[in-house]
């Protein structure tokens, strides 16, 4: 029945939503209690636009907190929007009691690195790229002079995904939002997207990685230059040398705005 799994999914959410809000409800519910509970919610969330409009009017808060668009917008601070990103569950994948790996580093940063996803490594420190991956993106960042805290590193999906698949089209849209409001927050000159999930999904197309690299894209005001996954270098060692050629390039083009 996936009409009745559909609604069931949609009630919880909205009870959850409700109770991130305003805690959890004052009046105990019990079992026998529950049912007419749920024939309110589904009343609330299948009422036709005209009664969604009256409900809007005579609780203007309750419909304007709950939008997370609205919520995005408002944070004003990496801060806040990590505490955001702490109880979105749409940042959560289908992998069970994962960390939260919301980024690291330099909120200052005039560069930012935009990874794929976090993987085991990350998900138990709670912090991006710190694997074997990591390391070697650490090494590369080195030879052409950045430290790891002069940069701010995030990832597309901020919750690890099982078995290290790929993120799914609908993870990847769920979480942009998340971190193109990180992206504005942190406010950088340049943007390295690692990998080609990284690059198409915030360039918005579909290419392939060596038709994305050694250039400067324009990004919401900013550059945007996407080279090979440390994770891919160490699986096919003949794109290092490519990524050496990319990497010299974001460092000429940081010094020439000035990157303090
Ligand atoms: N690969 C990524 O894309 N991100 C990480 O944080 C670690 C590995
Ligand atoms: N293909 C990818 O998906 N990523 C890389 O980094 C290189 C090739």
């Amino acid at each position: 029945m996936p009409e009745l799994k559909n609604f069931i999914d949609r009630a919880s959410k909205f009870i959850e939503q409700q109770r991130q809000m305003f805690g959890d409800f004052s009046t105990a519910t019990t079992s026998s209690e529950a049912p007419s509970q749920a024939k309110e919610i589904e009343e609330e969330i299948t009422s036709n636009s005209a009664s969604i409009a009256t409900e809007k009017e005579n609780s203007p808060q309750i419909e304007r907190m709950s939008d997370p668009a609205e919520l995005i917008a408002n944070c004003k601070t990496c801060d806040e929007l990590k505490a955001l990103c702490e109880k979105s569950e749409v940042l959560r994948t289908d992998l069970e009691n994962t960390n939260l790996v919301f980024g690291v580093g330099n909120p200052n940063a005039d560069l930012m690195i935009v990874g794929e996803a976090p993987g085991a490594n990350e998900d138990k420190q709670g912090e991006p790229f710190v694997g074997r991956a990591g390391q070697l993106l650490d090494k590369i960042m080195e030879a052409v002079n950045f430290k790891r805290n002069e940069i701010y590193i995030a990832n597309i999906l901020k919750h690890r995904p099982p078995d290290n698949r790929n993120p799914t089209a609908e993870e990847r849209a769920k979480s942009l939002p998340y971190l193109l409001k990180q992206i504005e927050l942190i406010d950088p000159k340049l943007i390295l997207c690692v990998g080609k999930v990284s690059g198409t999904t915030l360039l918005g197309k579909d290419e392939a990685l060596k038709n994305m690299r050694q250039k400067f894209h324009a990004f919401h005001g900013r550059e945007l230059m996407v080279t090979y996954h440390p994770a891919a270098l160490l699986r096919n060692p003949n794109w290092k040398r490519p990524t050496w050629e990319d990497v010299q390039l974001l460092r000429k083009r940081y010094d020439e705005l000035a990157g303090k």
